[in-house]
């Protein structure tokens, strides 16, 4: 299957298994029951999402997950070599912090590269200035990468492609996470099928 068509059959699959089985099923920290009607339910847990991370920003200099001055924290996981998936995902992230007013303050947007290979901070710099100047990008070694992944449950994959720069491109997850000013899950989006808008207005729901 192809890249896309991976990520697509993934979003499309967790949209309509429903967000809470997934939730729940895939994540430590809850539990899944069927309802009456089949339906899953979700009887106990928070999702553990989200983990401590030590990267370097688009400058070189070494950021934490602590390091965004007590901001509320969108964070997708992506690579700069992604030939659709990603930039519109990215956009959309941009429009939704548009779309946030003046709550955007609030926000910090990050984009971390599951492709450190090719993604160097000079890499990251120029690619994310095309979408918005509030968003920062994080790479890091492969080891560093793979736990910041990992701490969000972010899915990502070396595949061959002759075609492309260094012989390969990189399967992903499509998911944009939201985080506290404490570093708490409180939701996330399917970037392959939200709207700007119904980010922005899920995020200030979020914001207390
Ligand atoms: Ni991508």
């Amino acid at each position: 299957m192809s890249r896309t068509g991976w990520i697509l059959t993934l979003g499309a699959l967790i949209v309509a298994a429903g967000i809470g089985y997934w939730l729940s099923g895939h994540l430590p920290g809850g539990e899944v029951s069927r309802g009456a009607n089949g339906q899953p339910v979700v009887s106990t847990g928070t999702p553990q999402i989200g983990g401590p991370f030590a990267l370097v920003n688009q400058d070189g200099q070494p950021v934490t997950q602590d390091s965004f001055d007590g901001k509320y924290l969108l964070i997708y996981f992506g690579f700069t070599y992604c030939p659709d998936v990603c930039p519109t995902d990215l956009a959309k992230m941009a429009a939704a912090m548009d779309a946030l007013g003046e709550d955007a303050e609030k926000v910090q947007p990050i984009f971390i590269t599951i492709d450190p290979e090719r993604d160097t901070p000079e890499q990251m710099k120029l690619y994310i200035e095309q979408f918005d100047p509030r968003l920062v990008g994080l790479t890091g070694t492969p080891d560093q990468i793979a736990t910041a992944a990992q701490a969000y449950r972010a899915q990502y994959d070396k595949v061959k492609d002759p075609g492309a720069a260094g012989g390969y491109t990189m399967e992903h997850t499509p998911y944009i996470y939201f985080m506290s000013p404490d570093n708490e899950f409180l939701t996330f989006f399917v970037g392959t099928s939200v709207t700007p808008e119904d980010m922005a207005k899920a995020i200030k729901a979020k914001m207390e």
